[in-house]
């Protein structure tokens, strides 16, 4: 891992720095290139704007106390309301220490299975987000109980795990909804692959267990959350050879990464979502995007030049 990634998944951590430098403007500038704005109608509207379904996410994760986490339930169960009243054709995806995880399991279920009946009565789905491997088994417990009851529900699963491969294999018999994602934290390396190579190799196996027959037959709903164009085609070209039609595959890309792509893959007639993100706790997952890109780190620099 280089050490301006290392710098910046370690910032992702900083209380000081999630307290002081979200108060400074060309940072809360920088970051409207990844989110169009702080609340859900800023990003209902750009969701409309962009003429795609979405999947929206009020950004948050480890919360101070019991309370919050009720509150980011009521709020989550606001926001599916109010996607109905739109017209938007949005999921949303929720953290699992957003929702009470560090207080307890049964808290998070609760909050969790309030949100997909909501969802149910919708007709609309909710996803559930990986963090960090700490969290993997309870998050893969919680989504078990979850999809043993509910069909509108997947969850993200991240390529960097070694574990990954053996982890679908009950996701793929429960036939879940299964996010495949290469990892946004910082993990250690007898957890994760630390070369970028056999992450996007990883990705890619499990993408064939994810669009295998036996997946298919048990109703697995496969996204792939990447932008990476080399795993993209890959993965268009091991579908074509599989006699999949474009329709059977599913991307999500996040909101202001890869636009064009986004566009082609939508015109080439995949189902695509795009990933809108709101609310002010922004700093680590702000953090996690420049990560991805340390050159990212430049574009804040030239709009601190700009202004
Ligand atoms: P990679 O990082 O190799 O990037 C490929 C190319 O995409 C780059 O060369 C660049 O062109 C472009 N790119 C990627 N990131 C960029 C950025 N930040 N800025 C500008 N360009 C960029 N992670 C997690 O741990 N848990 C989760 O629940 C989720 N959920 C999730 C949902 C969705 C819909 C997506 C798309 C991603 C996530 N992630 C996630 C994040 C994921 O783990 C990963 O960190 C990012 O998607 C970046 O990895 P790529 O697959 O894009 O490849």
């Amino acid at each position: 891992m280089s050490l301006m990634k290392s710098a910046l998944l370690a910032a992702s951590d900083s209380r000081y720095l999630r307290e002081h430098a979200t108060r400074v403007g060309f940072i809360r500038a920088a970051v409207t290139r990844f989110m169009p704005g702080e609340d859900v109608e800023s990003a209902l509207e750009a969701a409309r704007a962009l003429r795609q379904p979405a999947v929206l996410t009020h950004l948050g994760e480890n919360l101070p106390s019991t309370e919050a986490a009720d509150e980011v339930r009521r709020d989550y169960l606001e926001v599916l309301d109010r996607v109905r009243a739109s017209g938007v054709d949005a999921e949303i995806s929720v953290k699992p220490t957003q929702l009470g995880l560090d207080f307890s399991r049964e808290l998070c279920e609760r909050n969790l299975f309030a949100l997909i009946e909501r969802a149910r009565a919708l007709n609309n789905w909710v996803w559930v987000d990986m963090e960090q491997t700490s969290y993997t088994d309870a998050t893969l417990e919680i989504y078990r109980h979850a999809r043993e009851r509910y069909p509108n529900t997947g969850l993200c699963v991240q390529s960097y795990l070694y574990r990954t491969a053996k982890d679908l294999e009950p996701l793929i018999a429960l036939g879940s909804g299964v996010r495949l994602v290469k990892g946004a934290y910082k993990e250690p390396a007898d957890k994760a692959f630390p070369k970028k190579s056999d992450v996007d190799e990883s990705y890619f196996e499990l993408a064939k267990q994810l669009l295998s027959a036996d997946a298919r037959a048990r109703g697995v709903r496969a996204i792939f959350g990447t932008h990476d164009p080399v795993l993209i085609r890959r993965i268009e070209e091991h579908g074509r050879a599989q006699g999949l039609p474009p329709a059977a595959l599913e991307f999500q890309m996040l909101y202001g990464i890869r636009r064009q792509e986004q566009e082609r893959l939508a015109a080439a007639g995949y189902k695509f979502r795009v990933l809108i993100s709101y609310g002010d706790a922004w700093w680590p997952w702000y953090m996690r995007r420049l990560a991805e890109r340390p050159a990212n780190v430049l574009f804040v620099l030239k709009t601190m030049v700009a202004r």
